[in-house]
């Protein structure tokens, strides 16, 4: 029960990595609000459905979930969307969307969240970046560049709040089993299973991430296990880095 009286805030709650965050910070005690695009009921204290590219929703999220928790002292920005394509391929919209989301929401909440956390002795923000921000994944130069983004926000604000007890750090999958990766998938006409099955045979680990895997990693990082983390971007690729 690492988390027993810790009140934390979800984001990206209904999707696959995210609802194994919210299932791990529960079963270990925490009260959680989570918040999602989408309205699937979740058994969590608090719900907040809303689009995170309204720069209102996102600003005043840490805020709801404090008031509606009794308090905040953990925040997962993990919401994301994954836009595909040459650049050639990309439009203006593309380019707006994958910044408001990947980069543009996880900067508004933690601005919105770092005072509320200072004010009750500290806290931990982890973000959901990628590997695919550290070194570059082909053909994919919109998410790579908001995850690098966010990597890169987070190693600043790992090193400016933690004189205020603030650790920020971030988890950087590589390819995890979920919708965003099965739908890739999709969009190539291939079956999901037999693509992550021919996934699963190219990392040394034997297969692809579950969300569990990287949710324990979340877990880990927001927890006083990693006491000594601030800034920090962990891998979590099963011995296969983007090459
Ligand atoms: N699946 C992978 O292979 C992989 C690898 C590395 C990093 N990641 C990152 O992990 C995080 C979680 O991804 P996932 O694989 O669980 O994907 P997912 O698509 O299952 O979940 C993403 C969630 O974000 C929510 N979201 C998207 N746009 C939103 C918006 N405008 N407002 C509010 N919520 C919004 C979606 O509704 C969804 O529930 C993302 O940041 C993603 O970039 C995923």
């Amino acid at each position: 029960m690492r988390f027993q009286g810790k009140n934390v805030l979800v984001t990206g709650a209904a999707g696959g990595i995210g609802r194994a965050i919210v299932a791990g910070f529960q079963r270990q005690g925490a009260r959680v609000a989570a918040a999602d695009l989408q309205s699937v009921p979740l058994p969590v204290e608090v719900m907040l459905e809303g689009d995170l590219t309204d720069p209102k929703f996102a600003d005043t999220l840490p805020g709801a979930a404090s008031a509606m928790l009794g308090g905040l002292d953990i925040v997962c920005n993990n919401d994301g969307i994954i836009t595909r394509g040459k650049i050639t391929d990309t439009t203006d919209d593309d380019y707006h969307r994958t910044m408001a989301i990947n980069v543009e929401a996880p900067f508004r909440i933690c601005r919105a969240a770092i005072p509320l956390l200072a004010a009750s002795g500290g806290g931990s923000i982890v973000n959901t970046a990628s590997c695919w921000g550290l070194r570059p994944g082909p053909d994919h130069p919109l998410y790579v560049m908001s995850k690098a983004a966010l990597a890169s926000l987070t190693q600043c604000l790992g090193r400016d709040h933690a004189h205020q007890n603030i650790r920020v750090n971030a988890v950087c999958p590589n390819e995890v089993d979920t919708p965003m990766l099965r739908t890739g998938f999709g969009i190539r006409g291939i079956d999901p299973d037999s693509g992550i099955a021919d996934l699963n045979a190219t990392v040394p680990l034997g297969h692809v991430a579950s969300p569990e895997e990287i949710a324990d990693v979340v877990l880990f990082l927001a927890s006083d296990q990693a006491r000594y983390l601030c800034g920090a971007l962990i891998e979590a690729h099963g011995g296969k880095p983007v090459g």
